[in-house]
This record gives C-alpha cells, sequence and structure tokens, in this order.
C-alpha cells in the first residue's frame, strides 16, 4: 500500500497518513498538487455514486484522496465521467490504493503496461486485442486468488453505441437479507474457488480464449475462501461466492454444496441489490471487489468496445 492506514473521527479507515485523520471535507492547497473543488453524489441505488468535478490527470491532494478512499468504502462504486486520462495515469491513480496484480492472461496485458488488462471485443489483424469476455458470469475480481482484489478501476476508451453496460451488486446486503436458514447454513463455511471453474465453457463460446500453459495454471491453483467475508475496513459482513468462480462449499456432499451455491448465487444478484452502469465516452469506474459482484451485459458482437482495467490488490479474506 502506497498509504498509511489510520481511522477517522467515524471509525471509517481512511487509510492515509495519521495526519490525515479528521481533515477538513473540502479540499485545501498543498505544493505539488492541484487544488480541486468536487462533490461526491451518491445515486438512488444500493450501491454508488459520482464524484463530479474532479480531474484525475492532476496531482490529486492527500484531502481529496482520503475523501475518495472513504466515499470507496461507503458507495462501493465512484464514478468519475470524462476522464482524459493515459494508461500511466490511471496506474499512477490505481497505486494510491494499493498494488497492481498483473492478470494470468498476460496476453491481454497492454503493451508497455502490464498493470493494465485490456478488456475489449476488438479483432486486428485477425488477433484479439483484449479479453472480449471478461465478466461474461458475476464473479468478484481475482478472488481464485489467495489475495483476491481490493477493487478495480476500468476506463471507457471505446464504446459501442447500443449495449455494454457493467452491473454491480451489493454483497453486504445480499447477505443482510439472507434467509436465516441459508445463513446458518452457510456461516463459518469455506468455499472453492478456481479460475478454471468455467474456463473451458468459456473457450467453447469464445475460441479466440487461449489454451492457457502450465506455467499459467500453476498461478491459479484452486484457494479457499469464507462463504461470508469480513470486510477488512469497515468490519461490514458479505456473501463471497460467485457462479464465476465458486465450485463447491467445503464438507458438503456434492449435491448439498450445488444446491446451496445455486441458492446463493440466486439470490446475491436479486434486482433489489443491483446498480447497472450505462456507460459514457471517458468514464472511470472504481469498484470495490470487497462488497460487490458484477457482471459485463455484454454488446452486439459487430460494435467495438475498449475498456483499460487495473486491479488492486486486497488482503486474505476472513
Ligand atoms: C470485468 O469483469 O472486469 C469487465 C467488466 C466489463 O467489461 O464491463
Amino acid at each position: 500500500m502506497s498509504m498509511q492506514r489510520s481511522a477517522s473521527p467515524t471509525g471509517v479507515n481512511l487509510g492515509l497518513l495519521p495526519q490525515l485523520a479528521g481533515a477538513p471535507a473540502a479540499d485545501t492547497f498543498l505544493i505539488g498538487t492541484a487544488h480541486q473543488d468536487f462533490a461526491i453524489r451518491p445515486f438512488d441505488a444500493p450501491l454508488g455514486a459520482e464524484v463530479v468535478g474532479l480531474d484525475l490527470s492532476q496531482p490529486l491532494s492527500p484531502q481529496a484522496l482520503a475523501r475518495i478512499h472513504a466515499a470507496h468504502l461507503e458507495y462501493h462504486v465512484l464514478v468519475f465521467r470524462d476522464q482524459r486520462i493515459t494508461p500511466a495515469q490511471q496506474i499512477a491513480f490505481s497505486r494510491h490504493f494499493g498494488e497492481l496484480q498483473i492478470h494470468v492472461l498476460h496476453q491481454f496485458a497492454l503493451p508497455g503496461h502490464p498493470e493494465v488488462l485490456v478488456v475489449s471485443n476488438i479483432v486486428e489483424n485477425g488477433k484479439p486485442i483484449g479479453l472480449g469476455d471478461a465478466g461474461h458470469f458475476w464473479h468478484s475480481d481475482l478472488s481464485y486468488k489467495e489475495r483476491p482484489s481490493l477493487g478495480s478501476l476500468l476506463h471507457a476508451r471505446e464504446l459501442p453505441e447500443e449495449g455494454g453496460d457493467t452491473l454491480f451488486a451489493n454483497q453486504h446486503l445480499a447477505w443482510e437479507t439472507l434467509p436465516h436458514a441459508l445463513r446458518r447454513a452457510v456461516e463459518g463455511r469455506v468455499a472453492e474457488h478456481t479460475y478454471l471453474a468455467r474456463y473451458e465453457e468459456l473457450r467453447q463460446r469464445s475460441p479466440w480464449r487461449p489454451a492457457l500453459s502450465a506455467e499459467q495454471i500453476a498461478q491459479v491453483k484452486p484457494v479457499t475462501h469464507p462463504v461470508v467475508r469480513t470486510h477488512p475496513e469497515t468490519g461490514r459482513k458479505a456473501l463471497f461466492v460467485s457462479e464465476h468462480f465458486t465450485t463447491r462449499i467445503v464438507g458438503l456432499p456434492e449435491d448439498e454444496s450445488r444446491a446451496l451455491l445455486d441458492e446463493l448465487f440466486a439470490h446475491s444478484v436479486k434486482p433489489a441489490f443491483v446498480y447497472r452502469h450505462r456507460w459514457q465516452p471517458h468514464d472511470l469506474v472504481f469498484w470495490d471487489n470487497r462488497s460487490l459482484q458484477h457482471l459485463a451485459a455484454g454488446c452486439p458482437p459487430h460494435l467495438r468496445r475498449l475498456m483499460y482495467r487495473t486491479t488492486i490488490e486486497g488482503d486474505q479474506p476472513y
């Protein structure tokens, strides 16, 4: 982490230098940073807020970063409109929140910037330039790793005229509204997550998906995580299973585990927990993978969509 953590007066961990705890809400001028007035406007939705008036191509003050961090914890998705940023600026902004992870499909890293995963359906010279079907199933990024992602940032570089939305489902609400019998059935249990769970199925649908090398397979060995995790910064509980990567609940017979997972998958993405993001040109969306699942709704294949994703490493779930 590039920032040291400290608690705010409200108990929200601001993740910043101790002297910033209790800093005024308004951004103030600091040498080497630009003063920018900005507002945070929550959506009328189960999650999400727009950050209005901030230019991420400019250096940000520690106070601005503290407000962004606190808003990210509160709203789980932050939308920054019209950000004319380079990949290097996206990387620099993302690094304020932690180390960046490099995706196992290094074939789709942006040349010169391995921290950027190209998410795109564009084919050039007969070759896909990016991961065209990323997010086809509901998931939390990199839940198949020992240390799944804290959060991801997706920057819209080219958008289709139709479709291409991203849906986010609030997993705190999913947990808090889970029927008691289901709660009792899963509390204290762990589930297996693996990158390979549906990889072959996706390859059938998208034959351009590369076969994984032995080295890549070795990087994505199955892991186990609690079915209900505790957010390490807010202490809130969240469901942490997904139709993409979760294969079984450890310690249950296969049929029982399957039935339970199917119930959890159906509950966790109910419309009452979902915000649908309709992209505008140059949006940068920053979400919390510890609180949410997300899904790419897809677009007609002949329409071009190009997004750059950076993915921040998180803690081991507990
Ligand atoms: C992802 O799952 O990270 C991609 C989401 C999207 O392209 O909308």
